[in-house]
Protein backbone atom coordinates (compact mmCIF):
# COMPACT_ATOMS: atom_id res chain seq x y z
CA UNK A 1 0.00 0.00 0.00
CA UNK A 2 1.19 3.51 -0.41
CA UNK A 3 2.77 5.25 2.76
CA UNK A 4 3.42 8.21 0.87
CA UNK A 5 2.14 8.14 -2.68
CA UNK A 6 4.85 5.91 -5.13
CA UNK A 7 5.21 6.06 -8.89
CA UNK A 8 2.64 7.42 -10.67
CA UNK A 9 0.52 8.74 -8.04
CA UNK A 10 3.10 10.57 -7.07
CA UNK A 11 3.79 11.80 -10.05
CA UNK A 12 -0.14 12.73 -10.01
CA UNK A 13 -0.02 14.56 -6.59
CA UNK A 14 3.18 16.77 -7.20
CA UNK A 15 1.66 17.70 -10.50
CA UNK A 16 -1.72 19.03 -8.45
CA UNK A 17 -0.02 20.07 -6.09
CA UNK A 18 2.21 22.56 -8.10
CA UNK A 19 -1.09 23.36 -10.15
CA UNK A 20 -2.62 23.99 -6.77
CA UNK A 21 0.67 26.10 -5.27
CA UNK A 22 0.92 28.03 -7.54
CA UNK A 23 -2.81 29.33 -8.01
CA UNK A 24 -3.05 29.95 -4.16
CA UNK A 25 0.49 32.02 -4.65
CA UNK A 26 -1.12 34.33 -6.82
CA UNK A 27 -4.27 34.41 -4.72
CA UNK A 28 -2.71 35.04 -1.42
CA UNK A 29 0.20 37.35 -2.23
CA UNK A 30 -2.43 39.94 -3.47
CA UNK A 31 -5.62 39.65 -1.30
CA UNK A 32 -5.11 41.70 1.94
CA UNK A 33 -5.20 45.79 2.19
CA UNK A 34 -3.45 45.33 5.57
CA UNK A 35 0.11 44.40 5.92
CA UNK A 36 -0.01 41.79 8.92
CA UNK A 37 -3.48 40.24 7.48
CA UNK A 38 -1.47 39.76 4.51
CA UNK A 39 1.57 37.91 6.02
CA UNK A 40 -0.68 36.11 7.69
CA UNK A 41 -2.80 34.64 4.83
CA UNK A 42 0.74 33.59 2.96
CA UNK A 43 1.88 32.54 6.18
CA UNK A 44 -0.41 29.59 6.22
CA UNK A 45 -2.11 29.16 3.24
CA UNK A 46 1.33 28.68 1.66
CA UNK A 47 2.95 26.60 3.71
CA UNK A 48 3.57 23.00 2.99
CA UNK A 49 -0.11 21.21 3.17
CA UNK A 50 -0.88 18.00 1.16
CA UNK A 51 -3.62 19.54 -0.98
CA UNK A 52 -5.68 16.70 -0.55
CA UNK A 53 -8.95 18.13 -1.07
CA UNK A 54 -7.82 20.06 -3.85
CA UNK A 55 -6.68 17.15 -5.51
CA UNK A 56 -9.76 14.62 -5.01
CA UNK A 57 -11.39 17.80 -6.85
CA UNK A 58 -9.18 17.04 -9.68
CA UNK A 59 -9.18 13.54 -9.71
CA UNK A 60 -12.79 13.23 -9.37
CA UNK A 61 -12.77 15.26 -12.53
CA UNK A 62 -11.14 13.07 -14.58
CA UNK A 63 -13.20 10.67 -13.56
CA UNK A 64 -16.54 11.66 -15.07
CA UNK A 65 -14.35 13.76 -18.46
CA UNK A 66 -14.46 17.01 -17.54
CA UNK A 67 -12.82 20.10 -18.81
CA UNK A 68 -9.10 20.14 -16.07
CA UNK A 69 -9.20 23.91 -17.22
CA UNK A 70 -13.07 24.48 -15.18
CA UNK A 71 -11.37 22.82 -11.74
CA UNK A 72 -8.88 25.51 -10.38
CA UNK A 73 -11.10 27.91 -9.03
CA UNK A 74 -13.00 25.23 -7.15
CA UNK A 75 -10.06 23.47 -6.22
CA UNK A 76 -8.73 26.50 -4.47
CA UNK A 77 -11.72 27.70 -3.04
CA UNK A 78 -11.77 23.84 -1.23
CA UNK A 79 -8.40 24.35 0.38
CA UNK A 80 -9.02 28.14 1.15
CA UNK A 81 -11.76 27.06 3.49
CA UNK A 82 -9.64 23.66 4.83
CA UNK A 83 -7.00 25.78 5.79
CA UNK A 84 -9.06 28.48 7.87
CA UNK A 85 -10.31 25.58 9.53
CA UNK A 86 -7.12 24.39 10.44
CA UNK A 87 -6.41 27.87 11.71
CA UNK A 88 -8.91 27.30 13.98
CA UNK A 89 -8.74 24.26 14.68
CA UNK A 90 -5.47 25.21 16.42
CA UNK A 91 -6.16 28.26 18.52
CA UNK A 92 -5.98 28.05 22.27
CA UNK A 93 -9.78 27.98 22.51
CA UNK A 94 -9.99 24.74 20.80
CA UNK A 95 -7.25 22.17 20.25
CA UNK A 96 -4.37 24.72 21.52
CA UNK A 97 -1.89 23.27 19.25
CA UNK A 98 1.81 24.83 18.30
CA UNK A 99 2.59 23.50 15.65
CA UNK A 100 1.15 22.77 11.88
CA UNK A 101 2.54 21.90 8.68
CA UNK A 102 6.16 22.04 10.09
CA UNK A 103 5.82 25.53 11.26
CA UNK A 104 4.53 27.37 14.62
CA UNK A 105 0.64 27.54 14.31
CA UNK A 106 -0.57 30.89 12.66
CA UNK A 107 -1.39 32.33 16.08
CA UNK A 108 1.85 31.37 17.47
CA UNK A 109 3.82 33.34 14.71
CA UNK A 110 1.48 36.13 15.09
CA UNK A 111 -1.56 36.31 17.71
CA UNK A 112 -5.09 34.73 18.23
CA UNK A 113 -6.69 37.58 16.76
CA UNK A 114 -4.61 37.79 13.20
CA UNK A 115 -5.22 33.70 13.20
CA UNK A 116 -8.76 34.47 13.62
CA UNK A 117 -9.49 37.18 10.81
CA UNK A 118 -6.91 35.18 8.76
CA UNK A 119 -9.21 32.23 9.10
CA UNK A 120 -12.70 34.79 8.60
CA UNK A 121 -10.55 36.19 5.29
CA UNK A 122 -10.01 32.91 3.70
CA UNK A 123 -13.35 31.70 4.20
CA UNK A 124 -14.62 34.54 2.12
CA UNK A 125 -12.08 34.70 -0.23
CA UNK A 126 -12.62 31.04 -1.27
CA UNK A 127 -16.61 31.87 -2.00
CA UNK A 128 -15.03 35.37 -3.95
CA UNK A 129 -13.20 32.72 -6.14
CA UNK A 130 -15.85 30.26 -6.99
CA UNK A 131 -18.24 32.66 -7.83
CA UNK A 132 -15.56 34.33 -10.24
CA UNK A 133 -17.60 34.16 -13.60
CA UNK A 134 -15.56 31.69 -15.64
CA UNK A 135 -15.68 31.01 -19.02
CA UNK A 136 -15.89 26.52 -19.33
CA UNK A 137 -18.90 26.93 -16.36
CA UNK A 138 -22.88 27.93 -16.67
CA UNK A 139 -23.86 30.28 -13.97
CA UNK A 140 -26.05 27.99 -12.98
CA UNK A 141 -23.38 25.34 -12.41
CA UNK A 142 -20.90 28.39 -9.98
CA UNK A 143 -24.04 28.51 -7.83
CA UNK A 144 -24.16 24.82 -7.17
CA UNK A 145 -21.02 24.90 -6.19
CA UNK A 146 -21.21 27.67 -3.62
CA UNK A 147 -23.78 25.95 -2.16
CA UNK A 148 -21.99 22.66 -2.07
CA UNK A 149 -19.51 24.30 -0.83
CA UNK A 150 -21.08 26.65 1.88
CA UNK A 151 -23.18 23.54 2.92
CA UNK A 152 -20.41 21.79 3.58
CA UNK A 153 -18.10 24.06 5.14
CA UNK A 154 -21.50 25.37 6.96
CA UNK A 155 -23.61 24.64 9.93
CA UNK A 156 -25.21 21.64 8.81
CA UNK A 157 -21.28 20.66 8.09
CA UNK A 158 -17.74 21.14 9.40
CA UNK A 159 -18.45 23.18 11.83
CA UNK A 160 -21.14 21.34 12.81
CA UNK A 161 -18.62 18.76 13.29
CA UNK A 162 -16.13 21.03 15.16
CA UNK A 163 -18.77 22.02 17.19
CA UNK A 164 -19.31 17.82 18.23
CA UNK A 165 -15.79 17.86 18.67
CA UNK A 166 -15.45 21.09 21.06
CA UNK A 167 -19.12 19.65 22.85
CA UNK A 168 -17.17 16.14 23.61
CA UNK A 169 -13.87 17.03 24.25
CA UNK A 170 -12.60 16.67 28.43
CA UNK A 171 -15.57 14.11 29.12
CA UNK A 172 -14.77 10.61 29.73
CA UNK A 173 -17.37 9.58 27.65
CA UNK A 174 -15.96 7.08 25.75
CA UNK A 175 -14.54 5.08 29.15
CA UNK A 176 -18.25 4.99 30.55
CA UNK A 177 -19.22 3.93 26.93
CA UNK A 178 -16.35 1.01 26.91
CA UNK A 179 -17.47 -0.13 30.26
CA UNK A 180 -21.16 -0.69 28.78
CA UNK A 181 -23.26 -2.94 26.99
CA UNK A 182 -22.31 -3.31 23.01
CA UNK A 183 -25.35 -1.22 22.50
CA UNK A 184 -23.40 1.45 24.20
CA UNK A 185 -20.46 0.67 22.65
CA UNK A 186 -22.24 0.72 19.32
CA UNK A 187 -24.39 4.03 20.03
CA UNK A 188 -20.70 5.60 20.64
CA UNK A 189 -19.61 4.33 17.50
CA UNK A 190 -21.92 5.99 15.77
CA UNK A 191 -21.72 9.28 17.63
CA UNK A 192 -18.31 9.17 16.88
CA UNK A 193 -18.31 8.80 12.95
CA UNK A 194 -21.04 11.51 12.91
CA UNK A 195 -18.71 13.51 14.35
CA UNK A 196 -15.79 12.55 12.08
CA UNK A 197 -17.88 12.51 8.61
CA UNK A 198 -19.38 16.46 10.08
CA UNK A 199 -15.75 17.89 10.61
CA UNK A 200 -13.68 16.08 7.92
CA UNK A 201 -15.99 14.56 5.53
CA UNK A 202 -18.28 16.85 4.68
CA UNK A 203 -15.02 19.02 2.90
CA UNK A 204 -13.39 15.75 1.41
CA UNK A 205 -16.96 14.65 -0.08
CA UNK A 206 -17.60 18.57 -1.02
CA UNK A 207 -14.72 18.31 -3.24
CA UNK A 208 -15.75 15.18 -5.10
CA UNK A 209 -18.36 16.48 -5.78
CA UNK A 210 -17.14 20.14 -7.01
CA UNK A 211 -14.90 18.05 -9.04
CA UNK A 212 -17.94 16.29 -10.63
CA UNK A 213 -19.73 19.38 -11.36
CA UNK A 214 -16.90 20.77 -13.70
CA UNK A 215 -18.69 18.04 -16.17
CA UNK A 216 -21.45 19.02 -18.07
CA UNK A 217 -23.86 15.79 -17.80
CA UNK A 218 -23.38 13.46 -14.86
CA UNK A 219 -25.76 10.18 -14.74
CA UNK A 220 -27.56 9.89 -11.36
CA UNK A 221 -25.48 6.47 -10.77
CA UNK A 222 -22.41 8.30 -11.30
CA UNK A 223 -22.73 10.87 -9.41
CA UNK A 224 -24.07 8.09 -6.31
CA UNK A 225 -21.05 6.14 -6.32
CA UNK A 226 -19.00 9.45 -6.16
CA UNK A 227 -21.20 10.29 -3.36
CA UNK A 228 -20.84 6.82 -1.89
CA UNK A 229 -16.92 6.97 -2.49
CA UNK A 230 -16.31 10.29 -0.89
CA UNK A 231 -18.23 9.19 2.20
CA UNK A 232 -16.16 6.39 2.69
CA UNK A 233 -12.54 8.38 1.94
CA UNK A 234 -13.62 11.32 4.34
CA UNK A 235 -14.48 9.05 7.30
CA UNK A 236 -11.38 6.51 6.36
CA UNK A 237 -9.47 9.92 6.20
CA UNK A 238 -10.11 11.37 10.08
CA UNK A 239 -9.37 7.37 11.05
CA UNK A 240 -6.06 7.56 9.57
CA UNK A 241 -5.66 11.00 11.13
CA UNK A 242 -6.65 9.63 14.33
CA UNK A 243 -4.30 7.13 14.31
CA UNK A 244 -1.55 9.26 13.20
CA UNK A 245 -1.76 11.19 16.38
CA UNK A 246 -1.19 8.03 18.28
CA UNK A 247 1.81 6.86 16.28
CA UNK A 248 3.20 8.94 13.76
CA UNK A 249 6.05 10.47 13.50
CA UNK A 250 6.00 14.19 14.44
CA UNK A 251 8.56 15.58 12.15
CA UNK A 252 6.66 13.88 9.22
CA UNK A 253 3.18 15.15 9.78
CA UNK A 254 4.42 18.26 11.02
CA UNK A 255 2.31 19.03 13.40
CA UNK A 256 2.12 17.17 17.53
CA UNK A 257 1.43 13.95 18.64
CA UNK A 258 -1.27 13.23 21.21
CA UNK A 259 -3.06 16.28 20.50
CA UNK A 260 -6.43 14.47 21.07
CA UNK A 261 -5.57 12.20 24.06
CA UNK A 262 -4.23 15.66 25.74
CA UNK A 263 -8.03 16.95 25.17
CA UNK A 264 -9.58 14.35 26.03
CA UNK A 265 -10.82 13.78 22.78
CA UNK A 266 -13.20 10.71 21.69
CA UNK A 267 -11.34 9.20 18.72
CA UNK A 268 -11.38 5.50 16.77
CA UNK A 269 -8.05 4.46 18.58
CA UNK A 270 -9.36 5.89 22.50
CA UNK A 271 -12.89 3.97 21.69
CA UNK A 272 -11.78 1.15 19.65
CA UNK A 273 -8.07 0.74 20.14
CA UNK A 274 -5.17 0.91 17.65
CA UNK A 275 -5.85 -2.64 16.09
CA UNK A 276 -9.55 -2.09 15.55
CA UNK A 277 -9.37 1.20 14.68
CA UNK A 278 -6.59 0.36 11.73
CA UNK A 279 -8.95 -2.50 10.54
CA UNK A 280 -11.74 0.11 10.69
CA UNK A 281 -9.67 2.34 7.70
CA UNK A 282 -9.15 -0.36 5.84
CA UNK A 283 -12.59 -1.49 5.33
CA UNK A 284 -13.63 1.82 4.92
CA UNK A 285 -10.78 2.52 2.08
CA UNK A 286 -12.15 -1.02 0.44
CA UNK A 287 -15.99 -0.44 0.98
CA UNK A 288 -14.78 3.40 -1.20
CA UNK A 289 -13.38 1.25 -4.01
CA UNK A 290 -16.04 -0.70 -4.58
CA UNK A 291 -18.00 1.93 -4.83
CA UNK A 292 -16.57 3.47 -8.03
CA UNK A 293 -17.33 0.22 -10.00
CA UNK A 294 -19.45 2.36 -12.39
CA UNK A 295 -16.07 3.67 -13.63
CA UNK A 296 -13.51 2.99 -16.58
CA UNK A 297 -9.74 3.30 -15.48
CA UNK A 298 -10.83 7.15 -16.03
CA UNK A 299 -11.28 6.69 -11.97
CA UNK A 300 -8.25 4.78 -11.57
CA UNK A 301 -6.53 7.76 -9.38
CA UNK A 302 -9.46 7.64 -7.16
CA UNK A 303 -8.86 4.52 -6.23
CA UNK A 304 -5.16 5.22 -5.38
CA UNK A 305 -6.18 7.73 -3.62
CA UNK A 306 -8.35 5.80 -1.76
CA UNK A 307 -5.68 3.12 -0.84
CA UNK A 308 -3.16 5.80 0.07
CA UNK A 309 -5.21 6.97 2.41
CA UNK A 310 -5.29 4.79 4.97
CA UNK A 311 -1.75 3.96 4.59
CA UNK A 312 -0.17 7.47 4.67
CA UNK A 313 1.83 8.79 7.14
CA UNK A 314 1.43 11.97 7.47
C1 LIG B 1 -5.81 17.69 8.75
O1 LIG B 1 -6.00 17.65 7.38
C2 LIG B 1 -7.10 17.91 9.45
C3 LIG B 1 -8.08 16.87 9.25
C4 LIG B 1 -9.20 17.09 8.68
C5 LIG B 1 -7.84 15.54 9.76
P1 LIG B 1 -4.80 17.27 6.40
O2 LIG B 1 -4.10 16.07 6.94
O3 LIG B 1 -5.33 17.17 5.02
O4 LIG B 1 -3.84 18.53 6.54
P2 LIG B 1 -2.89 19.25 5.48
O5 LIG B 1 -3.76 20.06 4.60
O6 LIG B 1 -2.12 18.20 4.73
O7 LIG B 1 -2.00 20.12 6.32
C1 LIG C 1 -9.68 18.79 12.54
O1 LIG C 1 -9.55 17.55 13.13
C2 LIG C 1 -10.74 18.85 11.54
C3 LIG C 1 -10.91 20.23 11.05
C4 LIG C 1 -10.01 21.16 11.11
C5 LIG C 1 -12.17 20.56 10.45
P1 LIG C 1 -8.27 17.40 14.04
O2 LIG C 1 -8.26 18.38 15.14
O3 LIG C 1 -8.10 15.97 14.37
O4 LIG C 1 -7.13 17.81 12.96
P2 LIG C 1 -5.59 17.92 13.32
O5 LIG C 1 -5.19 16.56 13.85
O6 LIG C 1 -5.43 19.01 14.31
O7 LIG C 1 -4.95 18.21 11.99
MG1 LIG D 1 -9.65 19.41 16.22
MG1 LIG E 1 -6.59 19.59 15.80
MG1 LIG F 1 -6.23 14.99 14.49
Amino acid sequence: MNASPSGALAEYFERCQDRIDDALERLLRRAAAEDRLAAALAYAGLAKGKRLRPILVFASAQAVGANPDATLNAACAVELIHTYSLIHDDLPAMDDDDLRRGKPSLHKAFDDATAILAGDAMQALAFEVLSQPQEQLPASTQLQMIRTLAHAAGPEGMVAGQSMDCAASGQSLAENELEGTPQQLATAQQRLEDMHQHKTGALISASVKLGALCAKDVSAERLAALESFASHIGLAFQVRDDILDVEGDPAALGKPLGSDDRSDKITYVSLLGLGAARTRAVELADAARASLQPFSSAADNLREIASYIVAREH
